[in-house]
C-alpha cells in the first residue's frame, strides 16, 4: 500500500491530503452538510440506464455507498433488486420513510452493522463500513451503479474496492461508474478525482471499458476556487474476466436459479 506521503506527491501536486472516514460522512449527514445528495435521479444513470441493464427486468443491482439516493427508488421501481451499504444510518431511515417503504431492521455483529430489508423484498440496504461488507452472504450482481462511492473512497483503498467489485459480479456483468475530472493541484476533493490512467489500471485487466459522454460542470463558483476544469465522466465497464478464486459462487449462483 502507498504512503499517504506518495499518494499525495501523485494525486494532489505534492499537498498533503486528508481521508475522510466513515465517521466523517456520517458527520456530514448529521450536520446538514450533505451537498453531494441531489433531489432528482441522476441523469447520467436515466441516460445510460439501458445499457447498464442490457435491457433486462428484474436484475440484482448493487449500489454502494448509495446514501437517500433517488435513484435507488428509480431502479427499484423498474422492478430490480436493489443492494446497496451506506455507513450512515440516518439517510438509510430517512430513505425509506420517504418512500413510504415497510421495513425490518436486524443486527449484524459480523459486519459491525445493521440490515434494512423492504418486506417486499426489493430492497436490502447494510448499514456498515463498505470494507466490512461481507460479499459471500450476497448472490452475485448483475449490475452496479456507482455514483460517488468512487468519489468517496480514500486514494490508499482504491485496489480494495475494486476487489470487492470484482469480487460480488457475474460475468458479463456492468458497472456504471459516474467520477470526476479536474486538476488535483487545485482541489483535493471529495470528490476524488479518477483520470483515464487510473481506471485503465485499476480495472483495465477484468473490465472492458467504454467512456459516455462527459459532462462539463464548470461554473463561477469553481472558477472562483481558481479551477480550471472540472468533469463529470461515466463509463460503462463490463466485466470479462472472473477472478478464478470467485469461481465457485457462480455455480452457487446457477444452482439457487434453477432452484426457483
Ligand atoms: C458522495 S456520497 C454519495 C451518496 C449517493 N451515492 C448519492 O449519489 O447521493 C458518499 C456516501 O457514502 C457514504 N460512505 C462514505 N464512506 C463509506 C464507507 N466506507 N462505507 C459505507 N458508506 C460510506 C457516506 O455516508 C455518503 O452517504
Amino acid at each position: 500500500m502507498a504512503s499517504e506521503k506518495v499518494l499525495a506527491n501523485k494525486y494532489h501536486g505534492g499537498k498533503s491530503y486528508t481521508p475522510m472516514s466513515p465517521r466523517d460522512w456520517e458527520e456530514c449527514w448529521m450536520h446538514g452538510k450533505t451537498f453531494f445528495h441531489k433531489p432528482y435521479v441522476h441523469p447520467q444513470l436515466i441516460k445510460y440506464e439501458n445499457e447498464l441493464i442490457s435491457g433486462r427486468r428484474g436484475i440484482r443491482i448493487f449500489l454502494p455507498l448509495c446514501g437517500k439516493s433517488l435513484d435507488i427508488q428509480f431502479l427499484r421501481s423498474k422492478g430490480h433488486k436493489i443492494v446497496g451499504v451506506e455507513f450512515a444510518e440516518m439517510p438509510i431511515r430517512t430513505f425509506l420513510e420517504e418512500h413510504s417503504i415497510e421495513y425490518e431492521v436486524a443486527d449484524m455483529p459480523s459486519i459491525e452493522g445493521q440490515v434494512f430489508k423492504a418486506l417486499d423484498g426489493s430492497l436490502k440496504i447494510y448499514q456498515c463500513d463498505i470494507f466490512k461488507f461481507d460479499a459471500s452472504a450476497e448472490d452475485l450482481f448483475d449490475a452496479v451503479w456507482d455514483r460517488g462511492a468512487f468519489g468517496a473512497i480514500n486514494h490508499h483503498q482504491r485496489e480494495q474496492y475494486v476487489d470487492l467489485l470484482k469480487m460480488i459480479l457475474k460475468p458479463d456483468s456492468k458497472i456504471l461508474l459516474n467520477t470526476f475530472n479536474y486538476d488535483q493541484r487545485e482541489y483535493s476533493g471529495p470528490p476524488h478525482c479518477l483520470l483515464d490512467e487510473d481506471i485503465q489500471q485499476l480495472f483495465g485487466d477484468f473490465f472492458t471499458i467504454e467512456n459516455c459522454e462527459p459532462l462539463d460542470e464548470m461554473n463561477d463558483a469553481k472558477r472562483m476556487r481558481g479551477m480550471t476544469r472540472f468533469l463529470q465522466e461515466t463509463r460503462l465497464l463490463c466485466l470479462r474476466l472472473m477472478p478464478f478464486s470467485n469461481m465457485h459462487r457462480l455455480k452457487k449462483c446457477e444452482q439457487n436459479s434453477q432452484l426457483f
